[in-house]
C-alpha cells in the first residue's frame, strides 16, 4: 500500500481528498500535509498522519514528504508568489524519493487566457524540467465560486457578470477531489498523463440566473456588463480591487470559452456525470 500526501489538506479541496482516501482506500497511509497543525486535527482524528508543511518553510517540506510515494501537490492560494512556493516542494518531492507529483492546474493550462492562468503554467513547466514522474490535474472552475454569486444576486435582483454567453463547465471540489482520489489511487503508471477537468454539463451566466430565478420563485435577471464596469460594481459593492479584478478577469476568460470543455474526463475518472450546477443551486437554497 502506497502511502499518499496531499498539500494544503486543511483547504477546502484538501480536506475532501483526505477525507475520501481515508474513508475509501482503508490501508493506505495518507499524509495530511498542513502549515497549521492544529487546523488539521479534525483530519488526525480522522486517522490522517499530520505533518507540518509550509511552502514558505522550506526547512518543513523535507521531513513532511519522508517515506512519501505519491504527492498530490494542490495548488496554493497566494496569489504572485506560488510558483516559487510550488518549486520548494517539487524540489524536496524529487530529493525525497517522491514516485509521483500530481499537481492541481488550470484546464488546458497551455494555451488558455485566463488570467490565473500563469503561475500554473509556470508550474507546470517546473515539473517538466524537474525530471520527476508527475501527472497534471487540470481542473476547471468550482461550482461553488458561484453560489456566493447567487446568494448576491438574489440579495440585489440580478445576477451581474462579464462572461458574455461564455459556456462555463463547472463541477463541485467534491467532484474534483474525487477525481484526483482516482488519478492517485490508480494501478496505472500515471506519469505523463495530462487530465483536463470539467463539469459534464455546462452553464452560461443567462442560463444560470433563469435556473435561480425558477428555483428560487424570484425574477433574477441576469445583467452582462464590460469588464470594467463590472469589475466597478464589485468594488462599489465592498470587494477589494485585486479580488474584483480577478473576478472580472475570470468572467472575460470564460466569455472567450475559457472554462468550457466537454470532453467529460472527470466524468470518467469517476465513473458517474458530475453533480450539475442546477443540484448545486438547490443544495444552497436548502431544497
Ligand atoms: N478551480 C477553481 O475554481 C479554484 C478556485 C479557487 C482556487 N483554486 C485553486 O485550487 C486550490 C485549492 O482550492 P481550495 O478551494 O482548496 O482553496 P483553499 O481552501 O483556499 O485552500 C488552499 C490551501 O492552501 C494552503 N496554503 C496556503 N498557503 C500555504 C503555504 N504557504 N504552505 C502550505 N499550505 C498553504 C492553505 O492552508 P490553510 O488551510 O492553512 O489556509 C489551504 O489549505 C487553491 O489554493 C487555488 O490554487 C481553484
Amino acid at each position: 500500500m502506497p502511502t499518499i500526501a496531499v498539500t494544503g489538506a486543511t483547504g477546502e479541496l484538501g480536506k475532501i481528498v483526505v477525507e475520501r482516501l481515508l474513508k475509501d482506500h482503508p490501508g493506505i497511509k495518507v499524509v495530511a500535509g498542513a502549515r497549521d497543525s492544529d487546523k488539521a486535527a479534525p483530519l488526525a482524528a480522522m486517522a490522517a498522519v499530520v505533518r507540518e508543511l509550509d511552502y514558505d518553510r522550506p526547512e518543513t517540506l523535507a521531513p513532511a514528504l519522508q517515506g512519501v510515494d505519491k504527492l498530490l501537490l494542490i495548488s496554493g492560494n497566494a496569489v504572485g508568489q506560488r510558483v516559487p512556493q510550488h518549486k520548494a516542494v517539487i524540489e524536496a518531492a524529487k530529493a525525497a524519493g517522491v514516485g509521483l507529483i500530481a499537481y492541481t492546474s488550470v484546464l488546458r493550462a497551455g494555451e488558455t487566457s485566463l488570467a490565473i492562468a500563469a503561475e500554473h503554467k509556470a508550474t507546470e513547466a517546473v515539473l517538466a524540467e524537474a525530471g520527476v514522474p508527475y501527472v497534471l490535474l487540470r481542473n476547471g472552475w468550482y461550482c461553488e465560486n458561484y453560489v456566493f454569486r447567487l446568494t448576491a444576486a438574489l440579495e440585489h435582483g440580478a445576477l451581474a457578470h462579464c462572461a458574455g454567453d461564455g459556456r462555463i463547465s463547472a463541477a463541485t471540489r467534491a467532484d474534483f477531489a474525487q477525481g484526483a482520489v482516482a488519478v492517485l489511487t490508480s494501478a496505472e503508471d500515471q506519469s505523463g498523463k495530462v487530465y483536463e477537468l470539467a463539469g459534464s454539463t455546462s452553464f452560461t451566466m443567462a442560463e444560470l440566473a433563469a435556473d435561480l430565478s425558477r428555483q428560487s420563485g424570484k425574477s433574477v435577471p441576469a445583467i452582462n456588463l464590460s469588464p470594467e464596469d463590472y469589475s466597478k460594481a464589485l468594488i462599489e459593492a465592498g470587494l477589494p480591487d485585486f479580488i474584483a479584478g480577478l473576478l472580472a478577469k475570470s468572467d472575460l476568460g470564460a466569455s472567450e470559452g475559457g472554462l468550457f470543455d466537454d470532453s467529460r474526463t472527470l466524468e470518467t475518472l469517476i465513473g458517474r456525470p458530475t453533480t450539475s450546477m442546477s443540484d448545486v443551486i438547490a443544495a444552497a437554497l436548502g431544497k
